[in-house]
């Protein structure tokens, strides 16, 4: 991955490819961000003329590049739009700053190091600007022949090798904790990024759950797998049956990351399917080109506890990732058949296509076994969902409406869009089947809802639970914005770290 370094050098005396600096947008043309007064200076102060001729007006994520001012180390000068400038006295917003700096790594994607001089004020903004660099820097080359050393014209050469953080603080306590905080958080994104991007013919429950061992190896985690004998034998009807028309059988993997200082537990729960072909109920041609990212939510989770522990937090946190491949044969469970849940209840199954469902219920009854503080699920659940909120938004469903809300604003400090969704209670009934406790689909209307509340039945009294359903932004089908690539995305992740952050803090209620 990307190396990042704090630096006190002046931008020019830094040897880069380029130096990034920040432009933002002004009533009367372009306006160049604090953090470049020095390359303004060589440009004797008219550097935003410069730009305003260059066609720059500091729009967001807008790359302008032009040629250095002499006398600097680095040949070019990447100005990157900020949008609106802030009011006076006020600083650009964190979010802000992460997609300037990955739209701005995105563009240097193919060099050796960027030296961004964007405004940061402080720690935070460092942070910021750290982690939009890390994740906007990221490509995924590994089936490219070339190793993507050839630039395409989808922007997927080799990552930017070094960021250096101009205007930081090197020997600061707070500034070298942003650095090695942005550090874990996007390497862990980019581990998800790099397990969604993965072809199902090389990523099967089984090498999902050999990845999740060695990264809990690497990373000091305890890792228990149950492999399909397991499973079997323990009653893990959902994740047999939705696995069982496969060659690749499924798994469930259990991570567990612990702090002696402990005061909270925090269960994670991903939806892991290597590949979602529909089942019996095949998915048409137009729906299952990008269905190896349903397991988005799985690879999410297994990078959350990661984290945690690169990070040291105070929390104990335990993942889950339930991992199965969705395929039709012979041996595939059929619409209408009845499945044994881990939890006891029965289900019949009307969709083959609505599995995800099936093998959360098992891993979500097998946290709840544990009695953590609160659950939280990640999954790419609904089709409903996308049509609800869009590419860019994943949804938050809860059991009561305080967890709704803390995970809600979690999302949004974490800079992940996020809205809350409802549980009506009517649509439960719809789910009811003549011949099982009930079924795993119901009314077409309101579908996202209806696959919550379905998980909602295997959560134990007592214990606060959201679901996440990231459908839509799991996978990034448009030109890349900002420090999102095109492909997997690591939705969810920072929202998860971001949780076990505050509970290190004493902070879930
Ligand atoms: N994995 C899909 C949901 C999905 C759709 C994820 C689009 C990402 C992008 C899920 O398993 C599914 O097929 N859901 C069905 C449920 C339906 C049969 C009740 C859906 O949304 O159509
Ligand atoms: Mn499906
Ligand atoms: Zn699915």
């Amino acid at each position: 991955m990307t190396a990042l370094t704090l630096s006190t050098s002046s931008a020019a005396s830094l040897r880069a490819d380029a130096i990034v600096i920040g432009v933002a947008k002004g009533e009367k043309g372009p306006i160049v961000a604090s953090g470049a007064e020095d390359v303004d200076k060589a440009f004797d102060g008219k550097l935003a003329a410069v730009l305003e001729t260059l066609g720059a007006s500091g729009g967001e994520g807008e790359v302008t590049k032009l040629p250095a001012p002499s006398g600097f180390k680095a040949p070019v000068v990447l100005a990157v739009g900020l949008g609106e400038n802030p009011g006076k006295g006020e600083n650009f917003d964190a979010e802000t700053l992460r997609r300037a700096a990955g739209a701005a790594a995105r563009a240097l994607s193919g060099s050796a190091k960027g030296a961004f001089a964007l405004p940061v004020t402080d720690a935070a903004d460092a942070a910021a600007v750290a982690e939009g660099a890390l994740l906007g820097a990221y490509t995924f080359t590994a089936y490219r022949t070339d190793g993507g050393k050839k630039k395409a014209a989808d922007d997927k050469s080799a990552p930017l090798a070094e960021v250096a953080l101009l205007g930081t603080k090197p020997r600061d306590k707070a500034f070298k904790a942003a650095a090695e905080r942005a550090t874990a958080l996007a390497a862990e994104v980019n581990r998800a990024r790099d397990l969604v991007n993965t072809p199902s013919n090389d990523l099967t429950p089984a090498s999902f759950a050999a990845a999740a061992q060695s990264a809990a190896k690497e990373h000091g985690l305890k890792v228990e797998v149950l492999d399909e004998k397991a499973l079997t034998k323990g009653g893990y009807g959902g994740l047999i049956g939705v696995g069982k028309g496969s060659e690749n059988p499924p798994r469930l993997v259990k991570l567990s990351y612990t702090h002696p200082k402990a005061k909270q537990h925090l269960a994670f729960v991903g939806k892991g399917i290597t590949y979602d072909s529909g089942g019996i109920s095949l998915k048409p041609a137009g729906h299952n080109e990008t269905m190896k990212c349903d397991m988005s939510g799985a690879a999410a989770v297994l990078g959350a506890v990661v984290a945690a522990s690169r990070l040291g937090l105070k929390v104990n946190v335990t993942g889950w990732l339930a991992l199965a491949e969705n395929m039709p044969s012979g041996s595939a469970t059929r619409p209408g058949d009845v499945l044994r849940m881990y939890s006891g209840k029965t289900v019949e199954v009307l969709n083959t296509d609505a599995e995800g469902r099936l093998v959360l219920a098992d891993a979500l009854t097998r946290a709840c076994e544990e009695k953590p503080d609160a659950i939280v699920d990640v999954a790419t659940l609904t089709g409903a969902m996308v049509v609800a909120l869009g590419n860019r938004t994943f949804a938050v469903m809860a059991n009561t409406d305080a967890f709704r809300d803390t995970v809600h604003e979690t999302a949004l400090e974490a800079g992940e869009q996020c809205w809350p969704m409802p549980m009506p209670k009517e649509l439960r009934k719809s789910m009811d089947s003549p011949v099982a406790d009930m079924a795993n689909i119901g009314e077409r209307a309101g579908g996202g809802l209806v696959a919550g509340l379905f998980l909602k039945e295997f959560i134990g009294e007592g214990i606060d639970w959201a679901h996440l359903d990231i459908a839509g932004p799991a996978f990034h089908e448009s030109a890349p914005f900002g420090y999102t690539p095109k492909g997997g995305t690591g939705s969810g992740l920072r929202t998860l770290v971001r949780l076990a952050e505050r509970a290190a803090g004493g902070g879930l209620a």
